[in-house]
C-alpha cells in the first residue's frame, strides 16, 4: 500500500487501512474504531496526542493494533471502565451496525485520559499466540502417528506462550472427523474440513519450545498481554485463549528465550518415538539467512532419524500463492506432503485427499 501525503496524513491512512484488514478479518468494531480514530488524528484529537513521536511509522510495524492492545489491556485490567461497557472481551455490548459511535466515544476519551499508559505500549510489537492453528498441528500428528505408532515428543519453534504445546488437550470438531475429548476448555469447532486425518492414536509424552520473546501464559501479566492483542469482538478467538491459560496451567512445557536455531541446535532424536518440530506463522519473521539456517537445522536433524527414532516437521506458513498450507515432511526418507490449508488464524483446515507414497502403506 502507497502511503501520501504529511505524516499526519499518512499516519491516517495506515489507520484506515489497518481498520478494514481488521473489518475483513472479522472484527467489525476495531474497523468502525480506526476509522474514527483516523479523522481524529487529522483533526488533532486525543489520537494525533498519543501518536505524537511515531508518525514515521511504517505499515510493518502496526502501529494501530498497538495503540488499541494498550487501550484494552486497560479495558480488560478495570482501569477505562468506560470503554469496557463496549468490549465484548470486559464483558460489555457493541453493536457494530451504526458505526459504533458511542465505543469511539469511550476509546477516545481513554486515549485522552490515558495517553502515557497507551503510549508506552507503542514501543512494543503484538504479541498474540493462536490457538486455532493448533488444528493443523493435530492432523499433521495423526498422519505421523499413522505412518509410526510411536510416543511423540513435541519441539516448537517461535512458541510465542508455548500455548500450542499443549494441542493434545484440545478439542477439534468438524464435518469429517474429529479430535480430543469434547469436555476440554479449548473447542476448535468446524476445526476441519475436507478428508479428516486418518484416525489414528497421538501420545504426547514431551512439549518443549522455544521463542526471542516468550510469554509466560500462567502470570497475570502475560495472560493480559495475549489477551490485550485479540481483538475485543473476536469472542471466539478470546474464549480459545483462555480455555488455553487453563489447560497450560495443570500441562507443563518446557518454554525458553532462544532464537529458534538454538532450539533445534538442543534437539536430539529419541529411541523408540517421534520427535515432531512443528512452527506457525512464525518463518515470515525471519530473514533469509536464518530460515536457510533452520532448513539446513531441521535437514541434519532429519539425517540422523532411523525407523526407530524418527522425525516429523509440520508447519503452517503463508505462502506467496496465498494462504497457509499445512505442510508436513518425516524422516527417515524426507517424504514431504502438503496436508491442507487453513487462513491464517488456523480454523477452518481444508485436509486434502492424499495418496500415500507404496513406500508408507
Ligand atoms: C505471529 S507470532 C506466532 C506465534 C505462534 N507460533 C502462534 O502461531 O501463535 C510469531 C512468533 O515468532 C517469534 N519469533 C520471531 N523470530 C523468531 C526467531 N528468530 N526465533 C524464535 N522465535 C521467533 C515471535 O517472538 C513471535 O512469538
Amino acid at each position: 500500500m502507497e502511503l501520501n501525503g504529511s505524516p499526519v496524513e499518512r499516519t491516517a491512512q495506515l489507520l484506515r487501512w489497518q481498520g478494514e484488514a481488521c473489518r475483513e478479518l472479522g472484527s467489525p468494531l476495531y474497523g468502525d474504531l480506526l476509522a474514527h480514530a483516523a479523522d481524529d488524528l487529522l483533526a488533532g484529537g486525543p489520537t494525533a496526542d498519543v501518536l505524537s513521536e511515531h508518525l514515521d511509522a511504517r505499515l510493518s510495524t502496526v502501529l494501530a493494533l498497538r495503540m488499541l492492545g494498550g487501550a484494552h489491556a486497560l479495558a480488560l485490567s478495570g482501569l477505562a471502565p468506560e470503554l469496557a461497557a463496549y468490549y465484548p472481551s470486559a464483558g460489555g455490548r457493541v453493536d457494530p451496525k451504526d458505526g459504533s459511535p458511542d465505543a469511539w466515544a469511550a476509546l477516545r476519551h481513554t486515549l485522552a485520559e490515558q495517553t502515557d499508559v497507551v503510549r508506552s505500549w507503542l514501543a512494543h510489537p503484538p504479541q498474540t499466540n493462536e490457538v486455532g492453528r493448533a488444528a493443523a498441528l493435530l492432523g499433521g500428528l495423526r498422519h505421523i502417528a499413522a505412518e509410526a505408532a510411536l510416543p511423540i515428543h513435541l519441539v516448537e519453534v517461535g512458541a510465542s506462550a508455548g500455548l500450542n504445546l499443549r494441542a493434545d488437550y484440545f478439542f477439534v470438531s468438524g464435518s469429517t472427523g474429529r479430535f480430543g475429548d469434547p469436555s476440554s476448555p479449548v473447542i476448535l469447532a468446524n476445526g476441519w474440513q475436507g478428508d479428516a486425518p486418518p484416525d489414528s492414536r497421538v501420545e504426547v509424552t514431551g512439549r518443549t519450545g522455544g521463542d526471542i520473546a516468550p510469554v509466560d501464559p500462567m502470570t497475570a501479566d502475560g495472560q493480559l498481554r495475549l489477551t490485550a492483542y485479540v481483538w475485543p469482538d473476536q469472542v471466539d478467538r478470546l474464549s480459545r485463549l483462555r480455555g488455553a491459560f487453563e489447560i497450560a496451567a495443570r500441562v507443563p512445557a518446557d518454554l525458553r528465550r532462544e532464537p529458534a536455531s538454538a532450539t533445534i541446535a538442543r534437539t536430539q532424536l529419541a529411541p523408540g518415538s517421534w520427535t515432531v518440530v512443528w512452527h506457525s506463522i512464525f518463518r515470515q519473521y525471519l530473514s533469509d539467512a536464518q530460515r536457510t539456517e533452520l532448513a539446513e537445522g531441521i535437514s541434519a536433524l532429519g539425517a540422523t532419524a532411523t525407523s526407530d527414532a524418527r522425525l516429523g516437521y509440520v508447519y503452517l506458513e503463508q505462502s506467496r500463492a496465498g494462504g497457509c498450507p499445512v505442510t508436513l515432511t518425516t524422516w527417515p526418507g524426507g517424504h514431504r506432503r502438503v496436508l491442507g490449508s487453513a487462513p491464517a488464524h488456523g480454523l477452518p483446515v481444508n485436509w486434502r485427499t492424499l495418496t500415500a507414497p507404496a513406500s508408507l502403506r
